[in-house]
């Protein structure tokens, strides 16, 4: 064989092993990448008040108002983790996740929320479970806070009260004292902008107060407190002992504007600064505080109404330094996208100062019948978003997911993912933002709030009607445990280009 010969075909071989580098990259989760799945204390955990657990604002609700969900039910029993929580770690494992999300009832540990009644039985519940997941290789990652305020707190106030960001401060030492040593990784409050909703709109979600903007900026604004509180207290105290990572989940539809009309626009962006900024400005800006267009609107329509003062409370300039900046990682749950125009579009995400109207472009398919638009494009302009405005943060992505009417070939829910894993490759490949981990909501069907048991979100079945709970493997589960495993998406269901 002449020189020439070798030469050229030595090129050829490594023309072939760049590119196969460069495929399997393509479809491969870098190093250091984390898989897990997520869940909330009341969705899942039942055993409502067992072994001196304290009422829930979502206990309170449903024993008050039996028919406030679609279906009749409650959480009262739930997924019974309470007591299967050993299960639900052997699901995990199976899956072969990397980490588990869970959330800390705050009444089952605190039953009035507040330190000088602790209830040992809740903290052993947590650390059983902890210790569980760590046993089995599986990184524990907790919410704080994800929903389920004692109705203790929520009967002086709950979020309205300026005290909840003490009492917060307290639930969180108690939390990093107890098991501090082995959670590493922390988040605050599960999808605050939901939380507001709760105040601020009727027959939603606990605790179900209409108090319009009045409610909706109080309750953000302590929320925002809150976690900086709790954020502080880490660094002040744990730390350097922890060496875990806090931050908060934050919940954002990608909007879009319905036209390329400047009004459009501008509602658009009046969605986005409402929805998303009014908690990632604070935080995560170089600037701090409130988006200027929050700060306007909620000042001149407070005072259009004859107010002295504006809903939106103030932060002084030391509180704006206080807030900005308590993030170790970008938290954010994704689930759909819509289109926006000027407006004032009742229903859910209904936020009347944004002066929006939301809708569905007619192109992108249902997720089930009644629910939500799958929109995986709108995940990557979402980051892409996020990666631009708050200086490259890591991403961690919280929560993501679709729910259905519970069938266990779940094949609309395989695609689900596929389409946005595919999405977290091109950010990850193409767009050069930095990801950590990507969640899926969630481990097993569960209590879906004002929807009851008939939105199912899991990777397992649960069979809700007998006493023992009984979880089933979905097809989405099978799916899944390979991508888990691996951190790979299969070859064949990569595509790539450019947005
Ligand atoms: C957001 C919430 O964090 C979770 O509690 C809920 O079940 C899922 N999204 C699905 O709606």
């Amino acid at each position: 064989m002449s020189l020439q010969l070798i030469q050229r075909r030595l090129s050829r071989v490594i023309l072939i092993l760049m590119l196969g580098v460069s495929l399997a990259q393509k479809n491969s989760f870098p190093d250091g990448f984390l898989f897990g799945t997520a869940t909330s204390a009341y969705q899942v955990e039942g055993g409502w008040d067992e072994d001196g657990k304290g009422e829930s604002i979502w206990d309170h609700l449903m024993h008050t108002q039996p028919n406030f969900t679609e279906d009749g039910q409650n959480g009262d029993v739930a997924c019974d983790s309470y007591h299967l929580y050993k299960e639900d770690v052997r699901l995990l494992k199976e899956l072969g996740v990397d980490f588990y999300r869970f959330s800390i009832s705050w009444p089952r540990i605190l039953p009035t929320g507040q330190v000088d009644n602790i209830n040992q039985a809740g903290i052993d519940y947590y650390n059983n479970l902890i210790n569980e997941l760590l046993n089995n290789g599986i990184q524990p990652m907790v919410t704080m806070y994800h929903w389920d305020l004692p109705q203790w707190l929520q009967d002086l106030g709950g979020w309205t009260n300026p005290l909840i960001v003490d009492y917060f401060e307290d639930y969180a030492r108690t939390l990093y004292e107890n098991f501090g040593d082995r959670v590493k990784l922390w988040i605050t409050i599960n999808e605050p902008q939901i939380i507001q909703l709760g105040y601020s709109l009727p027959d939603l979600l606990a605790p179900n107060l209409n108090k319009s903007m009045v409610g909706w900026y109080l309750v953000g604004h302590h929320i925002l407190l809150a976690h900086a509180r709790a954020f502080h207290l880490y660094d002040a105290h744990y730390r350097a002992a922890q060496n875990g990572k806090i931050s908060i989940s934050m919940q954002s539809p990608w909007f879009e504007a319905k036209t390329n009309s400047a009004e459009d626009i501008e509602a658009t962006n009046r969605a986005l600064q409402f929805f998303l900024g009014f908690f990632a400005h604070p935080i995560c800006s170089t600037e701090g505080d409130y988006p200027a267009v929050v700060r306007q609107i909620a000042d001149n329509i407070s005072k259009a109404d004859g107010l002295t003062r504006s809903r939106l409370p103030y932060f002084s300039n030391e509180m704006v330094d206080y807030v900005r900046g308590t993030f170790d990682f970008f938290a954010i749950n994704y689930y759909t996208s819509m289109l926006v125009t000027s407006g004032n579009s009742a229903g859910f995400l209904y936020i009347k100062d944004a002066q929006v109207e939301y809708f569905d472009d007619p192109s992108w398919p249902k997720t089930c019948s009644g629910c939500f638009k799958m929109v995986p494009s709108g995940l990557r302009k979402l980051l892409v978003y996020i990666k631009d405005n708050y200086n490259s943060p890591d991403i961690f992505i919280t929560e993501n997911g679709m729910p259905d009417h519970g069938i266990l070939d779940d094949t609309v829910r395989i695609q689900y993912y596929k389409n946005h894993l595919n999405e977290v490759l091109k950010l990850i490949h193409e767009d050069g933002v930095n990801m950590l981990g990507f969640t899926a909501w969630s481990l097993m069907d569960n209590f879906e709030w004002k929807k009851g048991y008939t939105a199912k979100f899991g990777l397992y079945q649960v069979n809700f009607s007998d006493p023992a709970r009984p979880r089933t493997p979905k097809a989405s589960a099978t799916f899944m445990q390979d991508i888990f495993r691996t951190h790979q998406l299969p070859e064949e269901d990569v595509s790539s280009e450019k947005q």
